[in-house]
């Protein structure tokens, strides 16, 4: 490592002035989890664009109900407050177009050329780098609001991470063996993130899911999906399809559509 810690002025920056690039910031130094109070401040008509950051988060909260590590300091934990113009049935692609932001702002702000495991996941040498929670309120009117929630492994050293993990998670300072100033890394994402939703507002998903398509860390792999019904169904990654949606071709030649569940690359391929 370049230097024993990281230098980050434009982080200290942000902290000191809650302020980026004129965003609305709400910064807590320990919070339970972004989403949550993302979700509950949507409720109560906050701005869309508001974005929530957290030094560190008691209960980080993953997909499928798992918990996300979120040690202090070191990695970004954020959740963004949306109010898209698109169709309730167009939500589910908000996920793969900021995916998409996020290894785009990775590679350009920190030169590491990640990939994305659908839904949410972005891969570096098959190790998880950052996750995406993306959660849906429908209010009163029948208006969706969605909280982006955003975990990235920034100067996380590999020791942060508990045992059970150690195998499994990486971070941007393990992957180019350098600090990175975490301000810097969050306005590169934000930009692309803004891009993304433009886009998909523009009626260009098809455009997305293309680039998408490009970073796929497991397309034409054999995957294991564990169904919400606990039910495992191994089969050929086919990619996303025109909704976002998931397709896999099992052994006996049967297409699975998956809509949600736990995904396992295969180790043996
Ligand atoms: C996943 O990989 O399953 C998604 C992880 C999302 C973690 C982020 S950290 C900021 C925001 N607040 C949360 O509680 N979760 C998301």
């Amino acid at each position: 490592m370049t230097s024993l810690r990281p230098n980050e002025p434009i982080w200290q920056q942000i902290i000191q002035t809650r302020r980026l690039e004129g965003r609305p910031i709400i910064l807590f130094d320990t919070i339970d989890s972004t989403n949550s109070r993302a979700l509950a401040l949507a409720g109560k008509g906050a701005e869309s664009g508001t974005i929530l950051i957290a030094q560190t988060q008691s209960k980080g909260r993953g997909r499928l109900g798992r918990s996300w590590q979120s040690p202090r300091g070191t990695g970004l934990y954020f959740s963004i407050i949306t109010r898209p113009q698109l169709p309730p049935a167009d939500l589910s692609k908000i996920t793969l177009a900021v995916g998409l932001a996020l290894r785009n702002g990775v590679a350009k702000a920190c030169g590491i050329k990640a990939l994305l495991k659908w839904p949410n996941d972005l891969l570096f040498e098959q190790k998880k780098l950052a996750g995406i929670l993306t959660e849906t309120n429908i209010d009163i009117e029948g208006k969706p609001t969605v909280v982006i929630g955003i975990g990235l492994n920034v100067n996380t050293p590999a020791t942060a991470f508990p045992a059970e993990l150690a195998n499994h998670a990486t971070s941007i300072c393990i992957a180019a063996d350098r600090y990175f100033d975490k301000g810097v890394v969050l306005t590169v994402i934000l930009h692309e993130i803004e891009r993304e939703i433009e886009r998909l507002a523009n009626n260009e998903f098809k455009g997305i899911l293309d680039d998408w398509r490009t970073y796929d860390a497991t397309y034409g792999k054999w995957l294991t999906w564990i169904t919400p019904r606990g039910k495992k169904i191994s089969g050929i990654s086919l990619g996303p399809d025109e909704d976002g949606l998931l397709h896999i071709r099992d052994a006996t030649g049967a297409s699975h559509t998956i809509l949600s569940g736990d995904l396992k690359i295969n180790r043996k391929q």
